[in-house]
């Protein structure tokens, strides 16, 4: 198993380049099942959760021809209405392809997914949806049945705003019959980018605040360019912060990091936006702060373990409330390994800032927690060696070589 050697203390100053987003990558993949025309994606990262579901794509009956930083996916033939259990297992997003499946299909079976487990992550929200949508709906021994005869358009209100039960929804509504009205939808940049590629596709979709509306349309041929990864940035960001340097991360939105550039200059971190880039410079003491994360347009659940590792040496008393996933604080037990003083009841951490952290042989536990112990190994005294990297490798691309682009001494080695 390979693991990083992270040597801490290094000053960090440099500008990153930033992937296409993981998340925006996974939805606009599965909406290449809602047409037999090819689907053009540019800017696609190289991550292993895009690897995944290209894989469960292509078992479906699609082709997938890959190019570094681009993917077509085409193919009309014969699709099986049977998603790989082993894809969908292994990652949530897969979960996805139920409802173009059976939009497509009128039936389709796929197994409860897995993915990271940060928290109980049900799919109600996905399988009532549907059902308003007309399907009917088997669930046993961990696999759903779906089947409807035809789908048709309906009012539906979530209870909560789910990016991934909304993506699911408004796929799925761009082939039912009339009218869908997705009322209290998730409106993260990743789903408004899907949008966007719907409406390439030809799908007739406005949003409006926290409503969307899909109106049926016959879908095509179309070319996508993705947005940025918005965690990537402002992982790379919360690195250089950590590390008490500068860093400028390139081709970003920056409104679509203004909750983390928000929160950096509550810590004391200077933070400039210009036009397609953000620069953070972190020379001066660092102060704790206190976050609630929320459904965009608030501070965004994937960034609060970095965010919470930065906290771990700003001076005072920080809080940390987490209001989507219930077990974000996965991070917590490695970090406190290391010094950290870190308390948790309920959904709220209460981080009491120290001077120094110390380096240890830790794991990474998901994704994003695995992105706070690389950045705290970066501000720890001594070398650190974390393991578990196929976490990390699920959304970040060539992370060890950027960290040592920045002057991280950072290594992946062979264990
Ligand atoms: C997506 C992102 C993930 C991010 C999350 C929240 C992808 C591939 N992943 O995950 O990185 O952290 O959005 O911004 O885009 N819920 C239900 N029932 C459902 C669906 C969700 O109760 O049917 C709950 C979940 O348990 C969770 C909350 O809603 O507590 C948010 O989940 P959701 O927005 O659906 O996250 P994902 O789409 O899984």
């Amino acid at each position: 198993m390979d693991a990083l050697i992270i040597e801490g203390g290094q000053r960090l100053s440099g500008r990153i380049a930033i992937e296409g987003a993981k998340n925006a990558a996974l939805p606009a993949c599965v909406a290449a099942l809602l047409t037999d025309e090819p689907i053009i994606l540019r800017r696609v990262p190289q991550l292993r959760d895009v690897s995944t579901i290209l894989y469960t794509l292509g078992a479906l009956g699609k082709r997938v021809v890959r190019n570094e930083g681009s993917v077509v996916i085409s193919g009309d033939g014969p699709l099986s209405g049977e998603a790989n259990p082993y894809s969908v297992r292994k990652m949530r997003a897969s979960f996805l392809v139920l409802g173009p499946l059976l939009a497509r299909l009128g039936r389709a079976r796929v197994p409860l997914p897995g993915g990271c487990a940060i928290g109980a992550r049900p799919v109600d929200l996905h399988l009532r949806g549907l059902e308003t949508l007309g399907a009917r709906i088997d669930e046993h021994d961990g696999v759903v049945d779906v089947s409807a005869d035809r789908l048709r358009g309906a009012r539906i209100e979530l209870a909560f705003p789910s990016v991934g039960a909304t993506e699911q929804l408004v796929m799925t509504a761009t082939l039912a019959e009339g009218v869908t009205e997705i009322a209290n939808a998730a409106v993260e940049p990743e789903v408004l980018d899907l949008v966007k590629l719907l409406r390439a596709m030809g799908a007739e979709i406005a949003v409006e605040g926290r409503t969307i509306r899909v109106a049926t349309s016959r879908l095509h041929a179309a070319e996508h360019t993705l947005i940025p990864d918005r965690m990537e940035a402002g992982t790379m960001l919360l690195a250089a912060a950590i590390a008490r340097g500068e860093a400028t991360a390139d081709d970003v939105d920056p409104d679509d990091l203004g909750p983390l550039s928000d929160a950096l200059r509550r810590v004391g971190v200077d933070v400039q936006e210009d036009g397609r880039s953000v620069t953070v410079s972190a020379s001066g003491p660092l102060r704790g702060t206190t976050i609630e994360t929320a459904p965009h347009p608030g501070f965004p659940t994937d960034l609060h373990p970095p965010f919470a590792a930065l906290l771990t040496v700003a001076s005072g008393t920080s809080r940390v409330a987490e209001t989507v996933f219930e077990s974000r604080f996965t991070y917590v037990d490695p970090l406190r390994a290391m010094g950290a003083q870190i308390a948790v009841d309920g959904r709220t951490a209460t981080i009491n800032g120290v001077d120094r952290l110390r380096a240890r042989t830790i794991e990474a536990p998901d994704i994003r927690a695995g992105a706070a112990l690389v950045l705290a190994a970066l501000a720890a005294d001594g070398t650190t060696t974390l393991g578990g990297l196929e976490h990390i490798d699920r959304g970040y691309e060539r992370l060890t070589e950027k960290l040592q682009l920045l002057g991280a001494k950072i290594e992946r080695q062979s264990t």
